[in-house]
């Protein structure tokens, strides 16, 4: 009796990509995804490696998200941001909903971890027709990016709480990059690092979406002025994103 009992979700996966006879134990904990280096990010095919987070069900509506605010405003040419994009699947899927629908689109993809990126532009080669108009940066945060504004931008940064990295999954805590997970002592490190440089890269009504920890509250963010929040719930009801505007009536610009 094999110690790795696999969900029918992993055992289709593994079929899918052509392991059916695969001995459940020779996995030990290790997430199916870094087995078959394939993750799937809303039904599109995403290569994965140990240097990204396996793309989650949750972060899906990020997208959807910012797909619904690029139609309720009538943006004709958003100018978007991924910032930690890890293999790409938030500004990638979003650049393919686009470009299906024949949206002309700016997209930066940006990450500190070159390798991560260079998973995102091999995922921009192998799920977009032109990448032209897809631009890569190495960057902590918004720090290398070049004076622009956004409408929208998309953040999944690491979130998770110090205290609570050893209480992961074993499969999570052993297998996906600390650099995608640990978010300082209460998690909100590099969230409210990015709030405080954020504003002048918003345009005027711009919109940033985070995904942050089931912990935090609006309290446990660091707010400039010229921001307005509200935090979502996901489908567990849990508190699980940060959408964050620029006020109309701010001057930045
Ligand atoms: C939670 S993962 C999210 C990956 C991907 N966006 C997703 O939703 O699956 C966080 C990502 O942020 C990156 N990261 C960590 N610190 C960063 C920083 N200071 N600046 C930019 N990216 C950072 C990590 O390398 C990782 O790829």
């Amino acid at each position: 009796m094999p110690s790795r009992q696999l969900s029918p979700l992993e055992l289709n996966h593994l079929r899918k990509h052509g392991f059916s006879d695969l001995d459940p134990d020779s996995l030990g904990k290790k997430p199916v995804e870094y087995f078959t280096g394939h993750a799937e990010f809303l039904g599109l095919d995403f290569l994965v490696t140990p240097d990204t987070l396996i793309p989650r069900l949750e972060s899906e509506y990020l997208v959807q998200q910012a797909v619904q605010i690029i139609a309720d405003q009538k943006i004709s040419h958003p100018v978007i941001a991924d910032i930690g994009t890890g293999s790409g699947c938030l500004g990638l899927s979003l650049a393919f909903n686009l470009a299906q629908r024949q949206i002309p689109y700016t997209i930066f993809l940006s990450d500190i971890s070159p390798q991560a990126l260079k998973v995102a532009e091999q995922n921009a080669a192998k799920l977009l027709t032109s990448t032209a108009n897809l631009f890569f940066e190495t960057s902590d945060l918004l720090k290398s990016f070049p004076s622009i504004k956004f409408d929208l931008l998309l953040a999944n940064l690491p979130y998770i709480p110090t205290k609570n990295l050893s209480r992961l999954d074993p499969s999570v805590r052993d297998y996906e990059p600390r650099l995608a997970l640990a978010g300082g002592t209460d998690g909100t490190f590099y969230i409210n690092r990015l709030l405080k440089d954020l504003p002048p890269f918003l345009f005027r009504g711009g919109v940033a979406i985070f995904e942050i920890d089931d912990t935090h509250s609006l309290t446990s963010f660091t707010l400039p002025s010229s921001l307005s929040a509200q935090i979502d719930k996901d489908v567990h009801g849990v508190p699980r994103y940060l959408t964050v505007r620029l006020k109309t009536s701010s001057l930045l610009d």
